[in-house]
């Protein structure tokens, strides 16, 4: 984990949803599902966590919920990287990238290693992001059942709210999950990314609970 300055370069607005080019050092750069917490200096009373979406020039590009106010030019304060990343098998040859609730913009960090290691991508939403890659699969919610039938990897991003309906409605999918890699990345807020163990972000798995800021955002489907 690493503290810095950074620097909003570019705002890019797509697809209703907004995303931030960032500059900053290369080890400030979170891995697809990871985090960084990022103010501006001033008395906001929060961080606001940056998902990674793809490597730009300079730094990255965050997925940025929560950032209406950052413009270009604002320096930024972060600290980072936090949090779990996705494990993209090396095996995965059929991958499904499902945003069950939202934009796929915390996905989208794997769309590249997965075209590198030559396996078909299937994303799965309900929303129309553009460019992506022409190999790039775009499906609707509504054919969830056939991307889960058909990859042998998948990953989800859900609010840790929906996390119940989505076990209710995979059921059947369940029992196949158990024989492939599945993982979930959980929405949740993070205000304080672990230091104060303020336990906002606190998630019931099968067994116990753990903290969404740094046992996660992503989890085993298999633990969830
Ligand atoms: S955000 Fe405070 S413990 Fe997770």
């Amino acid at each position: 984990m690493h503290t810095g300055k950074g620097q909003v370069l570019e705002l890019i607005l797509e697809d209703g949803h907004r995303y931030l080019r960032v500059a900053c050092q290369p080890n400030l750069i979170p891995a697809p599902g990871q985090y960084l917490l990022a103010s501006d200096g001033s008395n906001s009373p929060l961080p606001v966590p940056l998902f990674y979406t793809d490597l730009a020039p300079q730094g990255f590009v965050a997925a940025a919920h929560g950032t209406a106010t950052w413009s270009p030019g604002i320096t930024l304060y972060l600290r980072g990287p936090l949090g779990r990343a996705f494990s993209l098998p090396l095996a995965a040859r059929r991958v499904g990238l499902v945003a069950y609730d939202d934009s796929p913009a915390r996905l989208r960090g794997l769309i590249q290693p997965a075209l590198k290691q030559d396996a078909a991508v299937a994303l799965v939403c309900n929303s129309a992001p553009v460019d992506l890659p022409d190999d790039v699969e775009v499906q609707p919610l509504s054919a969830l059942d056939d991307i889960l039938e058909w990859a042998d990897y998948a990953a989800f991003d859900l609010t840790r709210e929906n996390l119940h309906p989505l076990r209710e409605s995979l059921g059947k999918w369940n029992q196949l999950a158990a024989g492939m890699g599945a993982q979930v990345l959980l929405r949740t807020a993070i205000p304080c990314g672990g230091i104060a163990e303020c336990g906002v972000c606190a998630v019931t798995l099968k067994s116990e609970w753990k903290l969404a800021c740094k046992d996660g955002p992503v989890f085993d489907w298999r633990d969830l």
